[in-house]
């Protein structure tokens, strides 16, 4: 069993990367495969509204040569998918709102290719908007027929300066625990393990 972490920050060592990446070692320590895959700070474009992948069910985007059929391959490819994002004005980054719309539309196109696997956003904030940005995430799994994964708290971080400030909020990296253990029993019970 798998779970992708993907990481909407542009920072790829920022608060949100070790947000994520706690949850992730807690469900490899519980015996679940993970990989973390960065998606903020790339040239990952909007969806065009070409409808391509509706005519041609073919599970890809026609929009090729930015990385993006490649992260939809191993979203399809997992039973778990984290996706994670600082808040930018209340919201999520431009990158992971790209990922969003395009995977969510493939997947619907082609028959439901996120049903019945696991999801669960993880937001970052310095100071307020995170739970719209928490929101944005959550609506493309409430759509995909996926099962959402929450915790003691919103999964929620609190860092400003650059790097590892989250790393104080100790409430915040408690949630993420927490998290990977409510994702590992979830996947262990789907899957008879
Ligand atoms: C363009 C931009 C917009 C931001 N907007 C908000 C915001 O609306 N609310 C907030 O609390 N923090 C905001 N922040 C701060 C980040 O969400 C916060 O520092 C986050 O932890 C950064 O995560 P990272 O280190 O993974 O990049 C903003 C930062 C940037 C660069």
């Amino acid at each position: 069993m798998k779970v992708i972490g993907i990481n909407g920050s542009p920072r790829p060592s920022g608060n949100t990367s070790k947000m994520l990446g706690l949850a992730l070692e807690t469900l490899n320590r519980e015996g679940i495969e993970t990989e973390l895959v960065q998606v903020g700070g790339t040239d990952i474009k909007g969806c065009r509204a070409c409808f391509a992948c509706i005519r041609n069910k073919d599970s890809r985007c026609a929009t090729k040569n930015d990385g993006f059929n490649e992260i939809f391959e191993k979203m399809v490819a997992a039973q778990g998918l984290i996706l994670a994002s600082p808040t930018y004005f209340a919201d999520i980054t431009p990158e992971l709102k790209a990922l969003i719309d395009r995977s969510g539309f493939i997947a619907r196109a082609n028959g439901g290719l996120f049903r019945h696997k696991a999801g669960a956003a993880v937001v970052t904030l310095r100071r307020a908007g995170a739970i719209h940005a928490f929101d944005s995430i959550n609506h493309m799994f409430q759509m995909s027929q996926m099962f959402i994964v929450g915790s003691t708290y919103w999964n929620l971080g609190f860092g400003g300066r650059e790097g590892d400030e989250v790393l104080n909020d100790a409430e915040g990296l408690e949630n993420m625990r927490d998290l990977g253990s409510s994702m590992t029993l979830l996947l262990k019970k789907l899957h008879n393990h």
